[in-house]
């Protein structure tokens, strides 16, 4: 298991550039069963959940052929409708492939994924979504068993905009026959890509980027090749690094339209924002003023930055809170953070920071993929030597993250399980 040693009180400078979406291309990938064939998209991250879904893929005969940032991908030879335990639970997008199986073949069977490392997260509005369009679902022995001959529309209304359920519903639906409503749909920008793929292959789609989303089924689809957008949470990982670090980065090859809500709370904590087509650059203030959040759906500040925004607030000049009302249990790097010095009491799903001058190294543990970021930022403010173990989590949605902060002007290294 490799950890990171960090050096932490180097401001950083110069430019980083964001590499493709990871819930993009997660939700992509299982896609491509829709229609048998090649594809091959473009701006692909070599990240670890990328590679699980691409074995998941393999299992079921998908040929899947990685060539730098390319991915090649060929359904034609698909002969497994399984998606097994051992799979789901070290990825819960997993999932996605329920959608497209019972779409395209009228069968899948898909592990429940379980618990996860912030506490439960429920796949009922996927399993309720799929029935709707007449699916016949039975769950054994852990399992999804899905079976249908062909999905028929439905109106179907979800209590909470889910981004999995959303993206799974949206694939068996472009199949089925008829008209679906999906009310309450997310508008996550990886949704809208999901949707834009799916319109490039010959689906019919109305309402993208829209809580309505009206899917009219088709007979078929084709195969298409793709370019993924950039990851917006990459992109906010770094302008939270340059703006702990007191530096000045340019982050290239971002979309800034996909972060307004991220970009409105840095300027309220001080930093300055220019902003272009496809960059940002982040001036640092001398120190953060304190800035409340409540992440929320998209547009809104989103949950995969809440573990970073409160170790930027551990460190601003005053208190603040951060609220998590999508996941009311995502708050295992706090105990480590406050190993680092942090001062941070939890109440309910809210975490109450008094900001310090200074954290101090020590070592830290990651436990999940964004609280892994958040004790890497924290690594990079605190005062001496921060190790942060297992960062196995890390390299599930960051490509070369260590990598790209040296570049910037971080002391960081990877020390591999060899060497300790
Ligand atoms: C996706 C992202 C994840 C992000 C999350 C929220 C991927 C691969 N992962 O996860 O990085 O943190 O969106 O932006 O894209 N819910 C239910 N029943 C369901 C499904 C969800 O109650 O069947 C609830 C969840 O418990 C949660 C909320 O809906 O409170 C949002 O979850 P959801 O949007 O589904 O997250 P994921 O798609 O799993």
């Amino acid at each position: 298991m490799d950890k990171f040693i960090i050096q932490g009180g180097k401001p950083l400078h110069g430019s980083v550039m964001i590499g493709g979406s990871k819930n993009a291309a997660l939700a992509l990938m299982p896609a491509t069963l829709l229609a048998s064939g090649k594809y091959q998209f473009e701006n692909m991250p070599d990240l670890r959940d990328i590679s699980t879904m691409g074995k998941l893929l393999q299992m079921m005969g998908v040929d899947v052929v990685r060539e730098g940032t390319s991915l090649h991908v060929n359904t034609f030879r698909v002969n497994k409708f399984e998606a097994p335990y051992e799979q789901v639970k070290k990825m819960r997008a997993s999932i996605y492939v329920l959608g497209p199986l019972i779409a395209r073949y009228g069968h899948a069977k898909v592990s429940l994924p379980g618990g996860c490392a912030w506490g439960p997260r429920p796949v009922n509005l996927h399993i309720e979504g799929v029935r709707k369009l007449g699916a016949s679902i039975d769950i054994e022995k852990g399992y999804i068993i899905a079976k249908a001959k062909r999905l028929r529309a439905a109106k179907i209304t979800f209590d909470v905009a889910s981004v999995g359920a959303t993206g799974n519903v949206m694939m068996a639906a472009v199949l089925a026959k008829g008209t679906t409503l999906i009310k309450n749909a997310a508008m996550e920008p990886e949704i809208t890509a999901l949707a834009q793929f799916l319109m490039k292959m010959g689906a019919r789609i109305d309402g993208i980027g829209t809580h309505l989303l009206e899917i009219e089924g088709v007979d078929a689809l084709t195969p298409v090749d793709d370019v993924m957008i950039p990851d917006r949470i990459e992109a906010g990982t770094f302008l939270a690094a340059a703006a702990i670090t007191g530096g000045n980065v340019k982050i290239e090859r971002c979309k800034p339209a996909h972060l307004t809500a991220e970009i409105a709370k840095f300027k309220k904590a001080g930093c300055v924002l220019e902003v272009g087509d496809n960059w940002i650059r982040l001036k640092a203030p001398r120190s953060l003023r304190p800035v409340d959040v409540t992440t929320a759906v998209y547009p809104g500040f989103p949950t995969d930055m809440q573990a970073q925004w409160i170790t930027m607030m551990s460190v601003a000049r005053g208190n603040s809170t951060v609220t998590d009302a999508i996941y009311f249990d995502r708050f295992k790097h706090v105990p480590e953070l406050i190993r680092l010095g942090a001062d941070i009491t939890l109440e309910k799903n809210a975490a109450v920071i008094r900001g310090m001058r200074h954290l101090a190294g020590a070592k830290v543990m990651s436990t999940d993929l964004r609280a892994s970021a958040s004790l890497v930022l924290a690594g990079l403010v605190a005062q001496g030597k921060t190790e942060v173990l297992r960062v196995y989590h890390l390299d599930r949605g960051y490509d070369r993250l260590e990598k790209k902060l040296h570049a910037l002007g971080a002391s960081i290294r990877r020390v591999s399980s060899q060497e300790f």
